[in-house]
C-alpha cells in the first residue's frame, strides 16, 4: 500500500493532525480491515516493538492496540505497573527514557492531562496518547470518525448528539476537534447535566453547538454519542451520585429516533444504555469497538513506519 508521511511524529492531540492526515488514516483503516478479513494479519511491522504503558485501567484501548500490533506482525512490551521500578519510586522521565530505548513506539494512558506531552519530551520514539486524564483521546476520536465514515458517510451534513459527561469525557473533547477538521456541516447537540457541560475551550467556529435536552433533539439526530459519567474524576461522591443516572437510552426513547440514526459509545457503559438496545440495528457501539482495531492498525503502521526510516 502506498504510504505518505504524516505531518506529525507523536499522536498527542487531534489538533496536530491535518485533514489529509485524518483521511489517510481512514483509508489505511479500510485497507487493514480488508487485510484482517482476508488474511488475519500481515507483516507490515514485523520486527517492531510497541510498549503499552497504562497508568489507568483500560480494556478496549489497551487490548485493541495490542491486537493491532500483533496483527501487523509486531510484538508488544506490556509494562506491569505493579512489578516495575515505578513501584520503587523511579521517576516518570526515567521510565519513559528506558522504554524508549527498548521499543519503537509508546502507547500511553495517564490520569494527568498533558502527561503525554511530558513523555514525548523524554522519548525519542513516537508517543501515542491513549487518554490523558480529562484531556484528550485521539485514537478513540479517529476510530469514532471511522465508525461514522463507515456507517453513514463523513462528508454529508450531520446532526450529532453528545450525551453525558461532556466536562470530563476526553473522547468527546477529541471527537469534536477531529470531526470538525473533515466536515464543516455538523451541528452538535450538547446534552449534559449543568455541572458536566462541555468546557468552552472545545467549542470552535467550524460547527454549530446547541445546548439541548435529549427528548427535544433525538428525532433529528444522525448520531447519538453516549458517554459514561466519569466517577473517577469526581472529588465528592455525593456530586457524582446526584448526576449518575441523568440519562438512560431505552426503547421508549429510541422510538423517537430516525431509523437510520446510530448509537455510539466509547465504552465501558454503566446504565446509560439499556441492554435491550443491544439488539437494535442502530446500536453501533460493538461495531465501533471492532472498527477500533483497524484504525489502531492504521495509526501504528503510520507512526511506526516513519520511525523505522529515521532510526
Ligand atoms: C473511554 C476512556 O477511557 O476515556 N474509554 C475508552 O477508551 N474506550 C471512555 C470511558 O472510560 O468512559
Amino acid at each position: 500500500m502506498l504510504s505518505h508521511p504524516l505531518s506529525v511524529s507523536n499522536l498527542l492531540s487531534v489538533s496536530a493532525l491535518s485533514r489529509s492526515d485524518i483521511m489517510q488514516l481512514v483509508g489505511s483503516a479500510d485497507h487493514y480491515k480488508r487485510v484482517v478479513c482476508n488474511f488475519g494479519g500481515c507483516d507490515d511491522l514485523k520486527g517492531s516493538v510497541m510498549t503499552s504503558l497504562f497508568y489507568e485501567p483500560s480494556t478496549r484501548t489497551s487490548c485493541s492496540f495490542k491486537a493491532a500490533m500483533l496483527r501487523l506482525g509486531g510484538s508488544v512490551l506490556d509494562v506491569d505497573l505493579n512489578s516495575c521500578s515505578i513501584k520503587k519510586g523511579e521517576s516518570f522521565q526515567d521510565t519513559v527514557q528506558t522504554l524508549s530505548s527498548y521499543s519503537d513506539c509508546i502507547v500511553m494512558r495517564h490520569p494527568q492531562r498533558h502527561s503525554v506531552h511530558q513523555a514525548a519530551k523524554y522519548s525519542n520514539i513516537p508517543v501515542i496518547n491513549a487518554g490523558d486524564g480529562i484531556g484528550e483521546h485521539p485514537s478513540q476520536a479517529l476510530l469514532d470518525l471511522y465508525t461514522i465514515y463507515t456507517e453513514l458517510g463523513i462528508e454529508r451534513p450531520l446532526k450529532i448528539g453528545l450525551v453525558g459527561d461532556l466536562k470530563h469525557g476526553r473522547t468527546v473533547h477529541s471527537l469534536i476537534q477531529c470531526l470538525t477538521k473533515v466536515n464543516n456541516k455538523i451541528i452538535f447537540y450538547l446534552i449534559s447535566p449543568e455541572t458536566l457541560k462541555l468546557p468552552t475551550e472545545y467549542i470552535n467556529d467550524y460547527a454549530h453547538f446547541v445546548e439541548s435536552e435529549l427528548e427535544d433533539c433525538i428525532s433529528d439526530l444522525d448520531v447519538l454519542y453516549v458517554t459514561r459519567i466519569q466517577k473517577e474524576r469526581f472529588d465528592i461522591v455525593e456530586e457524582y451520585d446526584a448526576v449518575k443516572d441523568s440519562y438512560i437510552i431505552d426503547q421508549s426513547l429510541m422510538r423517537l429516533a430516525k431509523t437510520q440514526m446510530i448509537v455510539m459509545h466509547p465504552l465501558p457503559r454503566l446504565d446509560e444504555i439499556a441492554k435491550e438496545i443491544d439488539q437494535d440495528p442502530r446500536a453501533a457501539y460493538f461495531r465501533q469497538m471492532k472498527y477500533g482495531m483497524y484504525m489502531r492498525m492504521a495509526i501504528l503502521s503510520k507512526f511506526m513506519m516513519k520511525i523505522r526510516f529515521t532510526h
